[in-house]
Parts: C-alpha cells; structure tokens; sequence
C-alpha cells in the first residue's frame, strides 16, 4: 500500500500506462518503412492519435495525409493503427499504391466480426463513436447491415429492421461502465441482443481503466497524458471524475500544467494514454518534482506483455512470405 506521509505531496503513477502493443508495432511499421524504403513515406491519417508521435515522423519524412487521393500514383502508403474500411482499400488499389496495413490486429478482430455476422444476416449494433476513425472503418465492412449507437442516450432512438437477429459490437477504446450501460438499455428493448464472441473493447483500454480507477480513489488531482482527439485517453479522463478524483484534466504536454491546479493538492495520479510515449509522462513526472512532488509510487494493476508482430509488408522476408 502507498501510505502518504500527513501532509505530504506524493504522485500515484498508474500501471499499465501508455503504449499497447498496436501503437507500437503502427509506429514502428513508420520508422521501418521510412528506414527500408527511404523518405518520404506516407501515411493515411494520422498512425496513431498523439500530436508528440506525429511530429517526430513527420521529421522524419512521413507525410500524412487524410485520403489515399492525396498520395502520389504507384507511391507507399501506411494505414494507420486505427484501421480502414474496403472502399480505402479499393481507392489505394486504384492509384496503384503499395499498402502497409498498420491496423491493429485487435481491430482487425472486430472487422471479421462485422464481416461474420453480416454474412450470417445479422443487423450489427456498433457502439462507438460517430466520426471517429475506427468507426468508419469498421462500419465500412458491413455498411448495409450497420447501425451505430453513440452513447447510453441513443439507445430509445434506433431504428431496426428485425429486433430479433440483432448483435452488438463495439469500438476497441470505449468506457467499459458506459459501454456496459449501454448494452443494459438495448437489451431492455431488444432482449434477444446477442454479445459479441470476445471483447472488442481492448486489453489495454481495459488494463488503463482499472489502474486509473485504483489511482483516481486516493487523488486530488489526476493528470493524463494524451491528445485530445484519442479515445481512450479522454475516457480516462472520466473514468478518474466517476471514480472519486476531485479533479481530472487531460495535457498532451508537461507546460500545460497550470499552476493552480495544484493548489491545495496532496495526491496527484498521473497516467497516460495508448498512443503516448513514455518520455512525455517523464517530462510531467520532472514538472511535478520541481513543484515539490517528487515521492512516486507506482499503483499497479497488471502487467502487460503482449506483441505483436510487424505488418507482413515489413516483415524479414520482403516477399511477404512467411
Ligand atoms: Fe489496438 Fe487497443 Fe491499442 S485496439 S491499437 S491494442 S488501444
């Protein structure tokens, strides 16, 4: 247990924090396709949503862009972390593009999933955030047989062709409570309403939620680490406020603590999101100290050890081949 000396200021560092194995692979799937190929390199959107990560590739000569219509007849392309729907797939083909498909595999899950379950005549409940990369991309593997439900407040407004062969699915970085809440009150209209076969909300949004949740119990102020467009470090924002910290506040980088956030505070948890390097939680941790919150403790809920391997573009042999 961390005890605070009476009266000390202390930082509760949440573990797991940061990088999940689908950040880190997309970004190295980058830097190797950078170091392999030479600059420039292009990548649809952005390969993962932290404002730090993309400036340092973009230093390092890859271009984003927003669409594969922008990128250059016959030239590479990466597609982000986040994943695409066929129509890119096919609009890259066109142009004749040579394809890095960084999805995360943990995405690519889900699509089958929306892909199995149109096949099999199901209408598909996507939870999940409208506009949001993901999003489109996986409704774009069953755009027919889709419908998506926004939040806990949607769920009185959906309109269904057949309540009876329904199954939802979910977006890879959402609230669990939410989430849960939300299949609460669809199953309350649609009682048949088939779960999805495993979680699609993923580990490490989970792993992060239960160590911001222990953390944000025993905080006065919780600090995470994140851009503001990446969903799961702006649900740890409110898991800490559901959670019993007084106050919760998101920054992409240490100079935008202010100083009186701090103000009568003796505990601060920090934590981070998936798309964020370790460096930037470390200039935040050093901040802190010179403020007088140098005495860490680490509150650890899990350990992580998942990898996964390089796109099979990248991969040794340059064929693809296994
Ligand atoms: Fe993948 Fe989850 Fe990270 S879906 S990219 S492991 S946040």
């Amino acid at each position: 247990e961390n005890r605070p000396v009476a009266g000390g200021k202390r930082v509760l560092l949440a573990a797991p924090r940061g990088y999940c194995a689908g950040v880190d692979r997309a970004v190295i799937a980058v830097e190797k396709a950078l170091e392999n190929f030479g600059a420039p390199v292009y990548v649809r959107k952005q390969i993962v949503h932290n404002i730090h990560v993309v400036s340092t590739l973009e230093q390092k000569g890859a271009i984003f862009v927003d669409d594969v219509g922008e990128v250059p007849v016959g030239a590479r392309v990466v597609f982000s972390a986040h994943g695409v729907s066929p129509a890119v797939v096919r609009g890259a083909a066109d142009r004749q593009l040579q394809t890095i498909d960084a999805t995360c595999p943990l995405v690519t899950k889900v699509h089958r999933e929306a892909m199995r379950f149109a096949r099999d005549d199901f209408e598909i409940l996507l939870i999940g955030h409208a506009g949001h990369e993901e999003v489109e991309g996986t409704m774009g593997h069953a755009p027919e047989r889709t419908t998506l439900v926004n939040s806990p407040a949607d769920v009185a407004n959906i309109v269904v062709k057949n309540p009876d062969n329904l199954v939802w699915l979910s977006q890879t970085t959402l609230s669990v409570d939410e989430t849960m809440e939300t299949v609460r009150l669809l199953r309350e209209r649609f009682p048949t309403l088939q779960n999805p076969p495993s979680d699609d909300i993923c580990y490490a949004t989970q792993n992060r939620q239960v160590a911001i949740k222990k953390v944000a119990q025993d905080a006065d102020l919780v600090i995470v680490v994140g851009s503001a467009n990446s969903s799961n470090t702006v649900r740890l924002v409110d898991v800490a406020l559901e959670y019993g910290a007084a106050a919760a506040y998101r920054v992409d980088y240490a100079s935008e603590i202010r100083q009186e956030w701090l103000d009568g505070v003796n505990t601060v948890g920090v934590t981070s999101g998936a798309s964020v390097p370790e460096v930037l939680v470390q200039q935040v941790l050093d901040d802190l100290a010179d403020a007088g919150y140098g005495d860490v403790s680490q509150v650890v809920t899990a350990e992580e050890d998942l990898m996964f391997s390089l796109p099979k573009e990248l991969r040794k042999d340059a064929a693809g081949n296994p």
